[in-house]
């Protein structure tokens, strides 16, 4: 368990999964700049057995054990990529953002990467939002890269180095 001050990252289990399909089923969760989806359990359960111990998904929970999201790591060659998703009704409370900088330490403190980036749409405010506040840089624009409701999408991509990175900044302990 990865802890913050608000928000801890618990890895996701097998008992997640009936939630993690609920959720990947339900379009408000994913919200407008996302793929639209929908998943059966067996597919969620073998997407589940395919991981690989650099991809790694956790379950943003609240301080009362409430799992309001989830956020992920997967590799991009010897690098990282991040992404995030929080239920509707527990967005602008300032969440995702302790979530990506305890990822950010994790991800910095567990293993020598030197790089980790995300992608976001043009369109999607609160997502660069949350990225500039936990200290990725934007790098420019990847055209045409998402497929979203219909339309192939450009991106944003976004990137923090390590030595951007001074020191711990929100994950505050570990536990088993
Ligand atoms: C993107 C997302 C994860 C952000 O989570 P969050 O917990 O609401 O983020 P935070 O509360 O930490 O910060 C959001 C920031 O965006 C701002 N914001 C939120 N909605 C906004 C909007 N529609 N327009 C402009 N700013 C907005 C908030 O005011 C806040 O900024 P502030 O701290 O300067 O006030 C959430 O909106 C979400 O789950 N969206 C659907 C899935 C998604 O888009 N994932 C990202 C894919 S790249």
């Amino acid at each position: 368990m990865l802890e913050g001050k608000n928000v801890n990252l618990r890895v996701m289990e097998e008992e997640d999964l009936p939630l993690v399909a609920e959720w990947a089923n339900n379009p408000e969760f994913g919200g407008e700049y996302e793929p639209l989806e929908q998943i059966s359990c067996k597919e969620v359960e073998k997407w589940y057995d395919s991981l690989g111990s650099r991809e790694r998904w956790f379950i943003v929970e609240k301080k009362d054990g409430s799992k309001i999201g989830q956020i992920f790591h997967s590799p991009r060659g010897p690098h990282f990529l991040i992404g995030y998703r929080l239920l509707p009704s527990e967005r602008n409370k300032g969440y995702c953002t302790e979530a990506v900088k305890i990822m950010v330490d994790y991800l910095f403190l567990s293993g020598n990467t030197v790089r980790i980036q995300a992608e976001t749409s043009p369109r999607n405010i609160a997502s660069q939002k949350v990225l500039e506040k936990a200290g990725f840089k934007k790098e420019g624009l990847i055209r045409r890269s998402i497929f979203v409701r219909g339309n192939w999408e450009d991106g944003f991509l976004y990137s923090i180095l390590r030595e951007e990175w001074k020191e711990p900044k929100i994950l505050t302990k570990t536990t088993s």
